[in-house]
C-alpha cells in the first residue's frame, strides 16, 4: 500500500493555518489535524481542574491521563472531544488562549501530544497544523508550509474571529497578546516555532485563503513534476 503525502503546515498564531489547512485538506480529500487543539485540549482541563500551570509535573500526569480525540469539520474547526465530552467551543476561550502556550512549552506534555500526532497522520493523506509539524512532528513532509502575515494583519483577523463569538477586544489588546504568545512559542527550549530549512515561506498578509489554498497546491503539483 502505498501512504499518500503529508502536508506540514506551520506559522504563528492568526496566519490563517487553519482555514488554509480546512479549506486544502477539503480540495485534496485529505484528513486535517488541528494540532493547537489538543494543546488547548490539556490546557482547558487544567484549568477546570485548578492545576497549577508552573508545575511541570502536574501538567505531565494531566497530558498522560486525558483523553482528546479530534474529528474534522471541513465546514469550521474541528470537534474536539475531550474525555468524551465536546469541547470545540471551550477551548477557544480567551482564558485558554491566554495560558495555551505556557502549557505547551512543557516537555512532557509536548512529548506525549506529538505522539498522539503522529499515531494520528500514520497512514498519511493529511494536512496537518501547528507550530512544529515540518521540524518536529512529521521532518519527513514532503511538502511544509511555513505560513507568516504581517503583526497587524494577524490581531485584525483574530479580533474577527472572536469578535463573531460576542468577544470584543481592541485591536492594540490582541497585537499585544499575539506578540506575547509568539514570543512564548518562538523562544521555548523544546520544539520552538521555527521555520524548517525546507519550508516554503508564505507571507498571507495580501493574499485571500483561495489564493494562499491555489499557492500550496501549485507547490503540491510542481513537487509531484519532480518525482
Ligand atoms: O494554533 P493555536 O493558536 O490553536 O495554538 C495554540 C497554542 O498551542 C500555541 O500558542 C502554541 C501551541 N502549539 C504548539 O506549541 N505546537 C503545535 N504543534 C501547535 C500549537
Amino acid at each position: 500500500m502505498t501512504v499518500k503525502p503529508y502536508i506540514a503546515i506551520d506559522g504563528p498564531a492568526g496566519a490563517g493555518k487553519s482555514t488554509v489547512a480546512r479549506m486544502l485538506a477539503k480540495r485534496l480529500g485529505y484528513i486535517y489535524i488541528d494540532t493547537g487543539a489538543m494543546y488547548r485540549a490539556v490546557t482547558l482541563m487544567a484549568l477546570r481542574e485548578g492545576v497549577d500551570l508552573k508545575s511541570e509535573d502536574s501538567l505531565n500526569q494531566l497530558a498522560q491521563a486525558v483523553s482528546i480525540e479530534l474529528f474534522p469539520d471541513y465546514n469550521g474547526g474541528p470537534k474536539v472531544y475531550l474525555n468524551g465530552d465536546d469541547v470545540s467551543d471551550d477551548i477557544r476561550s480567551p482564558q485558554v488562549s491566554q495560558n495555551v502556550s505556557q502549557v505547551a512549552t512543557v516537555p512532557g506534555v509536548r512529548k506525549h501530544l506529538v505522539r498522539l500526532q503522529r499515531a494520528m497522520a500514520s497512514r498519511g493523506g493529511v494536512v496537518m497544523e501547528g507550530r512544529d509539524i515540518g521540524t518536529v512532528v512529521l521532518p519527513q513532509a514532503p511538502i511544509k508550509i511555513f505560513l507568516t502575515a504581517s503583526n497587524k494583519e494577524r490581531a485584525r483577523r483574530r479580533r474577527g474571529e472572536l469578535a463573531a463569538k460576542g468577544n470584543i477586544i481592541t485591536q492594540e489588546q490582541m497585537e499585544k497578546e499575539i506578540m506575547a504568545r509568539d514570543l512564548i512559542d518562538s523562544t521555548r527550549k523544546v520544539d520552538p516555532l521555527t521555520r524548517a530549512a525546507d519550508a516554503v515561506l508564505i507571507d498571507s498578509t495580501t493574499y485571500t485563503i483561495d489564493e494562499v489554498v491555489g499557492m500550496i497546491v501549485s507547490c503540491i503539483k510542481k513537487r509531484e513534476g519532480q518525482s
